[in-house]
């Protein structure tokens, strides 16, 4: 796979994480019994750098995301670990505290904006809102700075389109204004979620260079969940891969899409030419396991070509190999046989 075409914009410095997870666990609750399905997640996500996190349905994404800013559905539950914020420990947050936390310190753009925006409302009351209410500005004052907001999310007209409620707003719109109001309050991290999966190419185009303009501009640190390969290539500096609720190959981009260590991500990237826009996932065969009982030892092994006895007594650690974590007893096979295709 060649990635010339769309790599990423030059790296910015590091720095100590704006949020992390620390070994998370999460799991659903029935009565006494919990079913885990993120099983041991540990991100770190850093000023100004994109972390893509990328893996099939269900694998745990969205409740890996949710539970990063404190919004974990009802009957979920972190069962062990940590989620750091700014150097502060989330486990002891009040309802009152995470409020104050989101929008201010991390906010997150979901795939459907209409979810996002409540239809009684116009779009530009909707932005102005966290002006007022948190930070008191007059009404005239939150008006001026919401509708300079919009403009510069690159919504035309934004003086006269104020007014509007969202069903008078395209998809693509709606999603500007959905990133306008994430981005109201000047947070220091940013979580997307499918930004871009309900958007025609073009706007996508338009909102994946808005996002990647902020990010860069005001450092935002931002976890970016997407299944499509392009838009990976194009944002991020860092890539995680997701499989039954653990990270089993995380790593800096070039590293993983060119020289994958998991058969899991080797086969999630096989047959992609080059990861233009639109490049979908590959379609690993085989199912995902039930979360609710994920095979013994590597729960890959039913799937994976390169299984033997081990795969199926031990499950592997994330272990520093090449350059990356990957979570495998093969990964030196893996990427040797990866090499000689390259070969061939
Ligand atoms: N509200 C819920 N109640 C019960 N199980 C849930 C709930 N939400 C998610 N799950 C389970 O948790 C696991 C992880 O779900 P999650 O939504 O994080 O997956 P995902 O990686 O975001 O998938 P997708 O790519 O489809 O968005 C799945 O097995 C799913 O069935
Ligand atoms: S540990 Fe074994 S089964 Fe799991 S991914 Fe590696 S080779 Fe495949
Ligand atoms: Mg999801």
């Amino acid at each position: 796979m060649t990635m010339s075409a769309v790599h990423p914009a030059p790296t910015p410095p590091g720095g100590d994480a704006a949020a992390e997870m620390r070994d998370v666990h999460i799991g659903f609750r029935s009565g006494r019994h919990v079913t885990p399905v993120v099983r041991g997640v540990t991100l770190r996500l850093r000023p100004g750098r994109v972390l893509a996190l990328v893996g099939e349905s269900g694998s745990g994404k969205s409740l890996t995301s949710l539970a990063l800013i404190g919004l974990l559905p009802p009957g979920a539950e972190i069962t062990a670990g940590s989620v750091v914020l700014g150097g502060d420990d989330t486990a002891g947050f009040t309802a009152r505290q995470w409020r104050e936390a989101r929008g201010s310190r991390i906010a997150m753009v979901f795939q459907d904006p209409m979810a996002a925006l409540n239809p009684g409302f116009s779009v530009g009351g909707q932005i102005a809102e966290p002006f007022r209410r948190r930070l008191g500005a007059s009404r005239r004052e939150a008006r001026e700075r919401a509708v300079a907001l919009m403009r510069e999310v690159g919504i035309a007209d934004a003086g006269t389109r104020y007014g509007d409620h969202p069903h008078e707003f395209s998809g693509g719109m709606r999603q500007r204004a959905v990133i306008a109001m994430a981005l109201a309050l000047g947070p220091s991290v940013l979580l997307a979620d499918e930004p871009t999966t309900a958007l025609d190419v073009t706007v996508q185009a338009q909102i994946l260079r808005l996002l990647a303009r902020r990010q860069q501009e005001a450092g935002l640190a931002t976890l970016l969940v997407s299944h499509d390969l392009g838009v990976v290539a194009r944002m991020a500096h860092e890539v995680a891969v997701m499989y039954a609720g653990r990270i089993v190959e995380q790593g800096p981009l070039d590293a993983v899409y060119t020289r994958p260590a998991h058969p899991y991500t080797l086969g999630l990237l096989r047959a992609v030419p080059d990861g233009a826009d639109g490049d979908r996932l590959t379609p690993v065969p085989g199912l995902p396991p039930d979360p609710r009982r994920p095979p013994g030892g590597c729960a890959f092994h039913p799937r994976c070509p390169f299984a033997t006895d081990v795969c199926r007594a031990e499950d592997p650690p994330l272990a520093e190999s090449g350059g990356r974590s990957v979570a495998c007893h093969h990964a030196d096979r893996v990427s040797a046989s990866h090499s000689d295709e390259e070969d061939r």
